[in-house]
């Protein structure tokens, strides 16, 4: 299996909408097995094709760490897949919760979601999914669905927090591309 590069915003590809999977193949799971690979090298409990720069409607996550109440499980311990992934109901409740994102490395701030969905998918083997999830498994898909749709949770900050992050990304961006040339 290969890890992928992760991209960084700002990226024009973090931006664009991703295509739907039209048939579950081999291809589409060895994508998932690099997604899930370069998801928990990284570490992170999400990932969306996206964010490797493939503009296909998969995400991965596996947020079974944060249920572990003491050290975390040794991955993978609840990997899943979701392909075409469409969220068909949700709560009017919300939750606030800190969100991070592979993307925009090592910022975290608070995000106002729905605090339940109820989300339909296709599974690694092409089968009919419907799960009802609430708590940071609600979080994570949220956060991933969006990134199919071209957005990022810093969209949901004001314009301040937002420019403040976008130059701070660049910044690292520009300090990465000078490591790489030395
Ligand atoms: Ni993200």
């Amino acid at each position: 299996m290969t890890r992928r590069p992760i991209l960084i915003h700002p990226d024009p590809r973090l931006r664009r909408t991703a295509d739907p999977v039209e048939t579950v193949n081999d291809a589409t799971r060895a994508l998932v097995d690099e997604m899930l690979e370069t998801m928990y090298a990284a570490p992170g409990i999400g990932l969306a094709a996206p964010q490797i720069g493939v503009l296909q409607r998969v995400f991965v996550m596996d947020c079974s760490g944060r249920d572990a109440e003491e050290g975390e499980p040794e991955p993978p311990a609840d990997p899943v897949a979701l392909i075409n992934p469409e969220i068909v109901w949700f709560s009017e409740e919300t939750a606030v919760e800190r969100e991070g994102c592979l993307s925009i490395p090592e910022m975290y701030e608070d995000v106002t979601r729905p605090a339940k969905i109820r989300i339909r998918y296709l599974d690694r083997d092409g089968g009919e999914q419907e799960q009802e999830w609430e708590g940071i498994r609600a979080v994570c898909a949220q956060h991933e669905l969006d990134h199919l749709n071209g957005k990022l949770f810093i969209d949901y900050l004001g314009s301040v927090k937002r420019t403040m992050i976008t130059s701070k990304m660049k910044k690292l961006k520009r300090e990465r591309a000078k490591d790489k040339a030395k």
